[in-house]
């Protein structure tokens, strides 16, 4: 490896910033998810026809399935601009407040991680999603009084990986819709992958998207991320893309033949060998792996359970025998 990197100059690296050079900007660009996408278009089209701000519209399901994108495209499509902002950002009702007065007729707001609001913004976020008021209390003790403030028509897209922590009274407030996002076909990722590699300038086979997509949990940003490790290793290796490169990357980052990384395995060997299978608790498999609950519940459980791995019960979760296969051939 040269050290010749002193005298380059040093660019925004295009690659990383994922969101901005490899998201999709049209409808057509962005796979799958068809019937979410056909009824959002309808929604929208019909809203914009009418004149009015589209209803409030609430996306849910895994990590990096494409919740942020269709936010954007949903902006795109009606013509006004995105304002995002996220549940752990809004603390305080004052900065609820700011973000809400502060939009144009017909902006979208969009709040990631929804799930994470507090009760008492969730009580100021119902009546500006239903009626477009904020009712805000300005003083203390017995001189506070109420101000109910004017809001421009807006909609509000709101994303989350864990719907069942959102209290009955804010779903219902999602008039638009609800939509699960559903991982993504083999295909699909290959699809999503091609224009990826078109984008980054990587040159790359139909058989070589193909072995990528096997690997990628099923998730278009976890495939766009091996893509480019493969391509930083092709690069180094002073050479192209190839089936050799391929495997080496995920020898490298220890992403097995189901596409499994570590933090899964370890999931389901803690479970196997340390629960006998179960049935096991999340706390307890969290204590064991070091990893946190929510992290095994909104991002290891998700591809586990779909494949067949991980089962839940009531009396917590047990490995398959599909998953005692795999990790003891490992
Ligand atoms: N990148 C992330 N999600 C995508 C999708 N659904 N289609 C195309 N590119 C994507």
């Amino acid at each position: 490896m040269s050290d010749n990197n002193t005298e380059k100059e040093i660019t925004r690296d295009d690659g990383s910033g994922l969101d901005r050079t490899l998201r999709p900007q049209t409808w057509e660009e962005y796979i799958g998810q068809t019937k979410i996408k056909e009824n959002l278009k309808i929604l929208l089209t019909a809203a914009k026809e009418r004149g009015h701000a589209a209803e409030h519209v609430l996306l849910y399901g895994p990590p990096g399935l494409g919740k942020t994108t269709l936010a954007n495209l949903v902006s795109k499509t009606l013509g006004t601009n995105m304002k995002t902002t996220s549940g752990p950002a809004i603390e305080r009702v004052g900065d609820l407040a700011a973000i809400l007065t502060n939009l144009s007729p017909g902006d979208v707001l969009f709040i990631d991680e929804i799930h994470r609001l507090s009760k008492s913004i969730e009580e100021v976020l119902y009546p500006a999603m239903e009626s477009g008021v904020l009712d805000i209390i300005i003083g203390k003790g017995p001189s506070a009084r109420t101000v109910q403030l004017e809001l421009p028509p807006f909609t509000m897209v709101a994303a989350t990986t864990r719907i069942s922590l959102l209290s009955s009274p804010l779903r219902s407030r999602f008039s638009g819709g609800t939509f699960r996002l559903e991982f993504y076909a083999d295909e699909e990722i290959a699809t999503i992958l091609k224009r990826s590699a078109g984008l980054l300038g990587v040159k790359t086979t139909d058989s070589l998207l193909s072995q990528i997509s096997k690997r990628c949990r099923s998730t278009p940003r976890t495939a766009n991320y091996l893509l480019k490790r493969c391509r930083d290793l092709a690069q180094l290796k002073g050479g192209e893309l190839n089936e050799e490169i391929v495997e080496k990357t995920f020898e490298l980052l220890e992403i097995d033949d189901l596409g499994l990384g570590q933090p899964d395995r370890a999931v389901l060997e803690a479970i196997i060998y340390k629960f006998k299978g179960g049935p096991v608790g999340l706390n307890t498999i969290a204590a064991a792996t070091g990893e946190e609950s929510s992290t095994i519940e909104d991002v290891i459980e998700p591809y586990l359970i779909r494949h067949g791995l991980l089962e839940r019960t009531p009396r917590g979760r047990m490995a398959s025998l599909e998953a005692h296969a795999h990790i003891s051939k490992i």
